[in-house]
């Protein structure tokens, strides 16, 4: 293939670990985003280009498709705001991203999506999730559709959280903390994504990516709490009270929970069966526990 390879969204939390990933094997990269920069670690030479694009606007995202080998998909919208839907960002602005690098005839096309999808649930984001892949497979048959679990990874959102949760004096769980999760390292979902990318077309179109443990979300939070000596009561908190508590704060512009986070934690979020998995991208992943000290690091947060 020749062309760069497009990454809308090539800023983002796992965006930018599949830049540097691609640059490392040597591939070259256009950067898409609304407000794309070079990453710090770019040198002269490096064979990076940067696109503005917002991916809802249709000649932006042409341009940023001139000339592509092959597209990556990972743009998120994980609070919706005035002007800024869920269904506009990842099913209809998904669903003509596709068929543009269709019509361009890209060959490659990677939709990064979740596990969990599911076009009947009661989450708005889960909701148009499932929704994109369909508009996406609707528009290019042969995009590959990848769902990660919840990602970690240095400087994350997920584990910065969390350990942000061990500073108080009791530790609140949602529900009894029983909700299983299979936390994948950013940087084998990136190597994916490059494997994605060979010379070879994928053998399978959709994958879901976990790590190699599935961790109940209190003991997500335990192992955090252990890391930081600062072991906490944990304590119980229903679920109709979480949605209450998202409730009152979907006023504010950024709200610190939503109802569709909310929804999602009473959610398992582990791999299914009978779909391409990291193994078979010949991944051996990485663990949440062996990698806590380089993503939290002593005074991170
Ligand atoms: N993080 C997780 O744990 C997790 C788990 C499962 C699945 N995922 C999925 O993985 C993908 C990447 O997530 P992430 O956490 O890496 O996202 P992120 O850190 O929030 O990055 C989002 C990227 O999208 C770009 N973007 C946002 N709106 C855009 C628009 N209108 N047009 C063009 N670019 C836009 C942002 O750059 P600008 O703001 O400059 O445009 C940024 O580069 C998403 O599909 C997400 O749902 C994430």
């Amino acid at each position: 293939m020749s062309g760069p390879i497009a990454v809308f969204g090539g800023t983002g939390f796992l965006g930018s670990m599949l830049v540097h990933e691609l640059v490392d094997a040597g591939r070259p990269v256009r950067i898409a985003a609304r407000k794309p920069s070079l990453p710090e670690w770019a040198e002269p030479g490096d064979k990076l280009e940067l696109a503005s694009v917002d991916i809802r606007d249709e000649t932006s995202v042409v341009n940023a498709l001139s000339g592509v080998a092959g597209v990556v998909n990972a743009v998120s919208l994980y609070v919706e705001s005035r002007g800024k839907r869920f269904a506009d960002i990842h099913v209809e602005a998904a669903g003509r991203l596709a068929r543009l690098a269709h019509g361009a005839g890209i060959e490659r096309l990677v939709h990064i999506s979740g596990i969990g999808v599911d076009v009947r649930s009661r989450s708005a984001y889960v909701r148009a999730r499932a929704e994109g892949e369909l508009a996406v497979i609707a528009e290019f048959s042969k995009a590959v559709i990848l769902r990660p679990s919840v990602m970690f990874g240095p400087d994350d959102a997920f584990l910065s959280a969390l350990s942000r949760l061990t500073r108080l004096p009791v530790i609140p769980l949602f529900g009894r903390g029983e909700t299983r999760l299979q936390p994948v390292h950013v940087l084998d979902v990136a190597r994916a994504i490059l494997r994605l990318m060979g010379n070879a077309p994928p053998e399978r179109r959709l994958f879901e990516l976990g790590g190699p443990d599935i961790l109940r979300y209190r003991d997500i939070v335990k192992l955090i709490a252990a890391y930081r000596e600062r072991e906490r009561p944990l304590v119980p908190i229903p679920f109709p009270l979480w949605h209450l508590m998202a409730l009152l704060a979907s006023p504010l512009p950024n709200p610190p929970l939503t109802r569709d986070q909310v929804i999602m934690m009473a959610q398992e979020n582990v791999a299914n069966e009978g779909v391409g998995t990291l193994q078979d991208l010949d991944i051996l992943p990485r663990s949440l526990r062996d990698n806590l000290p380089m993503c939290l690091g002593p005074d991170r947060d």
